[in-house]
């Protein structure tokens, strides 16, 4: 009799359920008045005297053991919590579809990740600016047509508030700040009061490097050029410099590449000339140096700043500018394998 009783114990023990149905027949196998503890009890007639005490106690305690057994396989069912139903925490989760990074952020961290390898590292401004950090400290005439209304939106006249409209003003906030050396590339959105085309835009994206040091020479700027225009567009890439002007800047150049598309032959996209513009560069002007608190004497930099839209383009050749603003996400997922 013990022993029957022991091996029903451990029976009931090890007990499950996935559903009503089932809780139900362990109930009748076990409980019901035809069931196996409820056999037990009628065999109970034939124990010895001496022996009834204990095995009625241990009977009692296998009728407990089996009610409160049932009743909670019963309650885990009903509140879903049953084996079939429970949290799986091994499981790996479903495959979640992942967003795509905008091209000009793909572009803009492959440009940072160039510069950063020569020891650039990134500063960033305010997009709402002053007059200061946008045009005077970068030696911007007082009549200079960018100023003008037509290319700048104002927030607020005398003193003037504005959007920036190039991150060059970047520099300005940093060199006020700073001691050189000073060895900075600063990713921005600017602004310019420009009707909207597929050509031009009223917000653009641009990337300014700055480098201040004793000794800073033109052959410094020409080198970290070629460097960027290799990486950034292959090992065979040519690059040229040709004079310009920035106020900022003496002496300025625009840099074109060989047109990457057709390898310099000339061809529509680089209009048969074999170059394409790619940025505005040039030595730091002293009026800027000075009017920052760098002695011009003891140092001297240089600067350069792209649109990223235009490398952009180049890379993936976009032809509608505004396709970069419409969040289309058509257009977007074509970029789903970048990096
Ligand atoms: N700030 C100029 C622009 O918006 C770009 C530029 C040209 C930046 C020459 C420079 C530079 O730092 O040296 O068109």
């Amino acid at each position: 009799m013990l022993e029957k009783i022991n091996e029903l114990k451990s029976a009931i023990e090890s007990l499950s359920a996935k559903s009503k149905d089932e809780v139900e027949a362990l109930r009748i196998k076990y409980l019901s008045k035809k069931g196996e503890v409820s056999a037990l009890f009628n065999d109970f007639r034939n124990v010895p005297n001496e022996q009834k005490r204990e095995i009625g106690q241990k009977l009692n305690e296998l009728k407990n053991l089996a009610t409160e057994k049932i009743n909670s396989l019963r309650e885990a069912v009903e509140s879903g919590d049953s084996d079939e139903t429970a949290i799986d925490l091994s499981r790996t989760a479903s495959p979640i579809e992942l967003g795509t990074r905008h091209p000009i952020s793909l572009i803009r961290n492959e440009i940072i990740s160039i510069f950063s390898r020569l020891g650039f590292s990134i500063a960033e401004g305010p997009e709402i600016e002053d007059d200061w950090h946008v045009f005077s400290a970068l030696n911007f005439a007082a009549d200079h047509p960018a100023r003008d209304m037509q290319d700048t939106f104002f927030i607020q006249r005398s003193p003037d508030v504005l959007l920036r409209t190039h991150t060059s003003s970047v520099q300005s906030r940093v060199m006020t700040t700073t001691e050189p050396p000073i060895r900075i590339i600063c990713p921005g959105r600017v602004y310019r009061n420009e009707a909207i085309s597929a050509r031009a835009h009223c917000f653009f994206h641009q990337i300014e490097a700055l480098y201040i040091d004793k000794n800073v020479s033109f052959a410094d700027l020409k080198q970290t050029l070629l460097y960027f225009a290799r990486e950034m567009f292959g090992a065979d890439t040519q690059i040229r410099l040709r004079p310009s002007y920035f106020p900022f800047t003496e002496p300025s150049a625009e840099m074109d590449i060989s047109c990457h598309l057709c390898g310099g032959k000339g061809c529509g996209f680089c209009k048969h000339t074999g170059w394409v513009e790619i940025l505005g560069c040039g030595m730091v002007d002293p009026n800027v140096l000075e009017a920052c608190g760098i002695d011009s004497k003891v140092y001297s930099g240089f600067a350069l700043g792209m649109g990223v839209e235009r490398i952009t383009n180049l890379k993936y050749r976009v032809k509608d500018l505004r396709m970069f603003s419409e969040n289309d996400v058509r257009f977007l997922d074509e970029f789903t394998s970048a990096h």
